[in-house]
């Protein structure tokens, strides 16, 4: 079987590259990522060393150069993770958000009609459903809950899971869609709320949190996001959307008071600044259909999960402090500008 990854420099990505080249060996791994600011080669280092691994630079909203991609790699299953992902980002420059995540979903599912895949699988986000109100904790996000997104981000992402659907019931192409919650783990771009505050904790520096840091996130480690796209994949069913995220909602002032436990910090270093425009206020995923059908329950509880990605961070400083130096911009020049690496 051959897996097309797109967006396998990214924290997400990344990380399903690693649990598929541990999980199927027999599977090989072409990874198309364009290197933005949140791609970091240096993540992928280790797949690289892998003879199952390719990797190669390209934007997915290029439609030659997909196109070209498809041609010569055939791959049987897509794995969409592409994107343009922080919120914060997405209010100061929408436009970008449109391209990759709608036009750029757009040329995928073109190249995957034109050459046939088996599966086109799109990584969408719980944020498509708006947010819930904090005062009905009885309430949680479905597969039918009416898509209401508050964000350019969210709104990018929800026009792409349209499209996708569009191409299932008009093209009849094999499509499946997983809705996840906040992921956190390694490899998480330190501007994303765990890494940031571990990093700034370090440092003894502030830590901001967005107005009165009362909304709540339901947290999933990211290898148990892994395990469940790699579930729907090869087992879900076509034309179906599955949300994944396992009863863990936190306010994010006690994910950042959690935080600053592990490292022995004090809360003073806690700084209420401003808050994010339209801030969603809470998300909540119901698992049930994902669980039902395909047996996937997450296995790192909040609390465990928080020890590892706070060791994580710990034990891979240079990785970090490379991101935060700008350092890893510059990688993949040095060390893979002057090899063959596979062309578009
Ligand atoms: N992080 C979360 O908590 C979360 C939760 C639910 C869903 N998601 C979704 O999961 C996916 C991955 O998220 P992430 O947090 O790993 O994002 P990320 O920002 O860490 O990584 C995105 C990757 O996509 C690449 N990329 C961006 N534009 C591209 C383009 N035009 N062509 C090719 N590559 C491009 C970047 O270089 C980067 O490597 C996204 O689709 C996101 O919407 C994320």
């Amino acid at each position: 079987m051959k897996l097309l990854v797109t967006g396998g420099a990214g924290f997400i990505g990344a990380n399903f590259v690693y649990y598929e080249l541990e999980n199927h060996p027999d599977d090989e791994i072409l990874c198309v990522d364009k290197l933005t600011y949140a791609g970091n080669m240096e993540t992928l280092a280790g797949a690289m060393r892998n003879s199952k691994f390719r990797f190669v630079r390209a934007d997915i909203a290029d439609r030659k150069a997909m196109d070209a991609i498809f041609a010569e790699q055939g791959p049987d299953i897509v794995v969409n993770f592409a994107a343009e992902s922080h919120v914060d980002r997405s209010i100061e420059t929408p436009e970008i958000f449109l391209r990759t995540n709608i036009l750029g979903t757009n040329v995928l599912m073109d190249a995957c009609r034109k050459y046939g895949i088996r599966r086109y699988h799109q990584v969408s986000t719980d944020e498509v459903y708006g947010d819930l109100p904090l005062d009905r904790p009885d309430l949680f996000f479905k597969e039918a809950t009416p898509i209401k997104a508050s964000s350019p981000y969210s709104a990018s992402k929800a026009s792409a899971d349209l499209l996708v659907m569009a191409y299932y019931r008009t093209y009849h192409l094999p499509v499946t869609i997983s809705r996840c919650s906040n992921n956190y783990g390694p490899y998480h771009f330190p501007e994303k709320l765990i890494p940031l505050m571990i990093i700034n904790a370090l440092s003894d520096k502030k830590l901001p949190v967005y107005g009165d840091g009362l909304n709540v996130r339901d947290w999933l480690y990211v290898r148990d996001h892994c395990t469940a796209i790699d579930l729907i994949i090869r087992k879900g069913r076509e034309g179906e959307t599955y949300n994944i995220g396992g009863h863990n909602e936190r306010a994010n002032i006690a994910v950042v008071k959690t935080v600053l436990r592990e490292l022995g910090k004090p809360e003073t270093l806690i700084e209420h600044v401003t808050d994010r425009k339209g801030h969603d206020r809470r998300y909540a995923i119901d698992p049930t259909k994902i669980h039902a059908e395909l047996g996937w329950l997450p296995t790192t509880s909040f609390e465990e999960g928080i020890k590892k990605t706070v060791a994580w961070y710990l034990e891979h400083r240079a990785w970090w402090e490379h991101i935060v130096s700008g350092a890893y911009a510059s990688y993949y020049e040095k060390m893979y500008g002057n090899r063959t690496v596979l062309d578009p």
